[in-house]
């Protein structure tokens, strides 16, 4: 009587490819507020079971065709929302096959499962590297998209291949070309856990905690006011919400397209490290280094197209919101999971 009662109310199901993730998983929370249960598809090679909490998990990589199709097949999902892949440049550059093999071979398979199942609509996780060096203030989508090292080519190859699924097989979908995510879920639930460690804001965290020796600056003689790159930090639970309102774009009906998700201002690397001594309350020692292979001067969005069409801002996206929720999860993370990752010895980079 009362399985009949919520018949008619079952949630949506959600494919996340990707989910046990660091996007994936603040979107995976998102996707339960706002009453749809998302069903996580992930390896766990880069993704963590402990951050899998709304929802049902698929062990499963994407390079393994019969598992992604069987599992596309027991869940039927409404939507799919795809993050699995790899993400770091450097390595991008110095083991390309990884990333064509991962993001594009590991794409194919997730396409064709969901032709099987009658096309759902997909959002797909794209990145601004996929503009390479631009010499605008502000880039919009219109901007050409020329990659400069083979992760940004194999996120181009994908935003191409979803094209050419929907002309063969009506599979819509939404391309999010994210900036550079940062911060961790309010709650301190969930946060940034990447092993190693290559980003510049939980580096500086344990740098100014005193886990790890001086950060380096990754140049001092950029185009830029103080000399450092200029990027555009989007906190990681606005790019979360972003992820919910383009699928229920999509799940309402709408066309494909594709939006910048970014706060729409830039900092440079030495006032993220300003905005980190501050909220940690101890300065972050540094060391000048020489720049970082394929890092552009600035990377900075236009995000009128996402404000437009889905309604959607930068909320938490402030510098020191950012750092300090980042903060938080660090202190955290520690405890709650007793993280051997933080010592110095694993986050030494120097
Ligand atoms: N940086 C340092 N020292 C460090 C780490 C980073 O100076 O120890 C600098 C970098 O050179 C860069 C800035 O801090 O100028 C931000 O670097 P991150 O490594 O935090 O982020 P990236 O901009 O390199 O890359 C991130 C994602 C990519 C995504 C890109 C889009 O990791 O997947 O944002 O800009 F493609």
């Amino acid at each position: 009587m009362l399985s009949n009662l919520f018949d008619g109310l079952s949630m949506k199901k959600i494919l996340v490819t990707g989910g046990a993730g660091y996007i994936g998983s603040h979107t995976c929370k998102a996707l339960s507020k706002a009453g749809m249960e998302p069903i996580v598809f992930d390896n766990l090679v880069l993704g963590h079971q402990w951050a899998v909490k709304w929802g049902g998990l698929e062990v499963g990589d994407l390079l393994d065709r019969d598992r992604i199709v069987d599992v596309a097949k027991k869940v039927r999902p409404e939507g799919v929302i795809h993050f699995a892949g790899h993400s770091c440049v450097g390595e991008s550059v110095s083991d390309p096959a990884k990333y064509w093999r991962n993001n594009v071979a590991g794409t194919i398979n997730l396409l064709d499962a969901l032709v099987y199942i009658n096309s759902p609509p997909v959002v797909f996780s794209s990145s601004c590297t996929v503009y390479g060096i631009t010499n605008v203030d502000l880039i919009s989508e219109n901007v050409a998209v020329e990659p400069i090292n083979p992760y940004g080519e194999t996120k181009r190859a994908v935003e191409i291949m979803l094209k050419d699924y929907e002309v063969a097989a009506d599979l819509r979908h939404i391309v999010l070309r994210y900036f550079n995510a940062a911060g961790s879920d309010a709650d301190a639930e969930i946060g940034e856990s990447h092993n190693p460690e290559t980003h510049l804001i939980p580096l500086a965290i344990a740098s100014a905690a005193g886990d790890m020796k001086a950060l380096k600056i990754f140049g001092t003689d950029y185009s830029t006011a103080d000399g450092t790159c200029v990027r555009d930090y989007i906190h990681v639970t606005d790019l979360a919400d972003a992820h919910v309102r383009a699928l229920n774009y999509l799940l309402d009906g709408g066309d494909s397209n594709l939006f910048n998700l970014g706060a729409g201002v830039g900092y440079s690397v030495r006032e993220v490290v300003d905005a980190v001594g501050r909220i940690v309350g101890s300065p972050v020692p540094t060391e000048p280094s020489v720049r970082r292979p394929g890092d552009p001067t600035r990377l900075v969005a236009d995000t009128g197209h996402a404000r437009e069409i889905l309604h959607w801002k930068p909320v938490n996206s402030d510098l020191d919101n950012i750092v300090a929720t980042a903060w938080r999860w660090y202190q955290m993370r520690k405890q709650v999971l007793s993280w051997p990752g933080l010592g110095a010895d694993k986050l030494d980079v120097s």
